[in-house]
């Protein structure tokens, strides 16, 4: 979702803004880096990525062979929930966006992150895309979720409600954890997709890991250029596709006359998991650092 895309589809994108991947044009070199960043992530994510992930993972076979042919996954992806993955020059309008994902189709750059930018990059990449996003498909239940996304950013919208709803979308689909008998896990494409934040979501004193709840995710504001101050956990992904059924139109309603809460809150009705030290956050706003 973004609203720093162009207006209309760049020239040889289609007007659904697709593009074909062209698989046979990756290079060497950016096979090597889909290689590098598969086993980077593949030597911390067992026992911090979510059962859900790592099934689908393997279920799709996207494993350390390079970039990912998407016709080839997508044989494998349709059998399993009826999704896609098609290819886009990079970030689309959101009703383009959201068009795409109540049809199950899930947009994805093509292009990877140069062999220096391994650690940081400010746009998706089909690294974050189809690795973050893609296993995590895999689940029929996750698969609704993001179906009944698409069509809550349609109606959001047409509503004037999207700063609301992409919160949620940022606080679950990107930067999602769940509750399970083992412990908190990952679901979050923006965590999966980067070694160090994997690491800093479950065991850094530093952030807030707070329960779901969906009202109290629309008014919390996210930060997209550092590690999250907060994360939200969810008790399984039943719940989280349970309790985003209503029609939000009510909700947006309330929403409307209460302002945000600071990103850093903790609220008595929170559900705690961990109250955070705020430390990294704070040493990180210091000028000059
Ligand atoms: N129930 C939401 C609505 O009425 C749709 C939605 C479902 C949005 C799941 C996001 C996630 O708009
Ligand atoms: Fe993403």
């Amino acid at each position: 979702m973004s609203d720093h895309a162009p207006d209309r589809p760049p020239p040889g994108a289609a007007p659904d803004w697709t593009i074909p991947q062209g698989w046979a044009d990756y290079t060497p070199v950016e096979h090597r880096t889909w290689v590098t960043l598969y086993e980077r992530q593949m030597r911390v994510l067992p026992g911090r990525a979510c059962d859900a992930f790592l099934r689908g993972l393997e279920q799709l076979d996207l494993h350390a062979d390079g970039v990912p042919d998407f016709e080839r996954l997508n044989e494998k992806l349709r059998a399993l929930t009826g999704w896609s993955v098609v290819a886009v020059p990079g970030l689309v309008p959101d009703q383009v966006f959201f068009e795409h994902l109540a049809s199950r189709r899930f947009p994805a750059g093509r292009f990877i992150r140069r062999p220096d930018q391994l650690d940081y990059l400010q746009e998706p990449d089909v690294f974050h895309d189809v690795f973050g996003h893609v296993p995590m498909l895999t689940d029929p239940t996750f698969a609704d979720y993001m179906v009944a996304y698409g069509e809550g950013g349609l109606r959001a919208q047409g509503l004037g409600q999207l700063h609301n709803l992409a919160r949620l979308y940022w606080y679950t689909v990107e930067f999602g954890l769940i509750d399970t008998a083992q412990g908190l896990r990952i679901y979050g494409a923006g965590i999966v997709s980067s070694k160090t934040e994997s690491v800093f979501s479950l065991e850094d004193p530093s952030p807030n890991r707070l329960g779901f709840d969906l009202a109290r995710v629309m008014c919390t504001p996210y930060r997209i250029d550092d590690f999250q101050q907060v994360y939200f956990v969810i008790p399984s992904l039943e719940r989280l596709l349970e309790e985003t059924q209503s029609d939000f139109a009510a909700l947006y309603d309330r929403l409307k006359g209460s302002p945000d809460l600071p990103i850093e809150a903790v609220l008595p009705r929170d559900k705690v998991f961990t109250r955070g030290t705020q430390a990294y956050a704070r040493a990180a706003a210091q000028p000059g650092v």
